[in-house]
């Protein structure tokens, strides 16, 4: 049985997650605003690959139920309802509310997820819930692939810190577990700060956030276990 991470999705080819369990990992910020999102009531999240698709995929929808969301360089998209922060996703904006969200590399990172069973969405503020049900997976004898949104098509540190210390929990007590190299190189990592703090403030995402005003994100991202709700991505949607 393997635990493979992947630093972006690029590497997945059509057929690589088949059969497998999957976890989707884009700390800062899709990910953890979509747990946000889910743990204070939204009915649904449905990513979006692109800021086009969430605006025709929202127009499917009843007008009153449903939020476009979502951001490029971090910034909301001009006539969407909310951005892209977590702070945003408050019971009172989001209970009830199907929240179509486009964002530049969670969302695309989402959608190419589909195929693997269960889809689980995840961040330092569900981890230990996250954690919980990935090790499930695994100790049914299942492969569980964890995919990093990366960034910019690139590595993201606060992503793959975040698989390396899932990793580590999911594997714990579990025999005969292969890993790829990327996933013995994100648990290396986990080696490297001390906190989730440290991790996520170290990292090129927390600086632009941070040069736009919203280093808060930062702090609200690297505050774990805030939340015990584990996101499913199923059916085109994420309840
Ligand atoms: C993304 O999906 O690219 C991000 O979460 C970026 C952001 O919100 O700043």
């Amino acid at each position: 049985m393997k635990i493979d991470v992947f630093f972006t999705p690029l590497g997945l080819a059509a057929g690589d997650l088949g059969g497998r369990g999957v976890v989707v990992i884009d700390v800062l910020r899709a990910t953890t605003t979509v747990v946000t999102a889910l743990a204070n009531g939204a009915k649904a999240v449905i990513p979006a690959a692109t800021s086009e698709e969430a605006v025709r995929l929202a127009s499917n929808l009843e007008k009153d139920g449903v939020l476009l969301a979502g951001e490029r360089k971090s910034l909301k998209i001009e006539g969407f309802a909310l951005g892209n922060s977590p702070r945003e996703m408050t019971p009172a904006t989001v209970a009830g509310k199907t929240i179509v969200l486009a964002t530049t590399n969670g969302t695309p990172a989402l959608v190419a997820a589909q195929g693997g069973d269960p889809v689980l969405v995840g961040a330092p503020v569900n981890f230990r819930a996250l954690t919980a049900r990935a090790h499930e997976v695994v100790a049914g004898r299942r492969d569980l692939v964890i995919i990093c949104a990366g960034r910019e098509k690139q590595f993201a540190i606060e992503d793959a810190y975040t698989a390396g210390r899932l990793v580590k929990g999911v594997k714990k007590g579990v025999r005969k577990v292969e890993l790829n190299d990327a996933a013995r190189a994100a648990v290396a990592l986990t080696r490297q700060f001390a906190t989730w703090q440290e991790a996520l403030e170290n990292s090129e995402a927390a600086r632009q956030l941070a040069d736009v005003d919203l280093g808060d994100d930062v702090a609200f991202a690297a505050k774990a276990d805030r939340f015990g709700v584990v996101p499913l991505y199923a059916n085109r949607q994420i309840t």
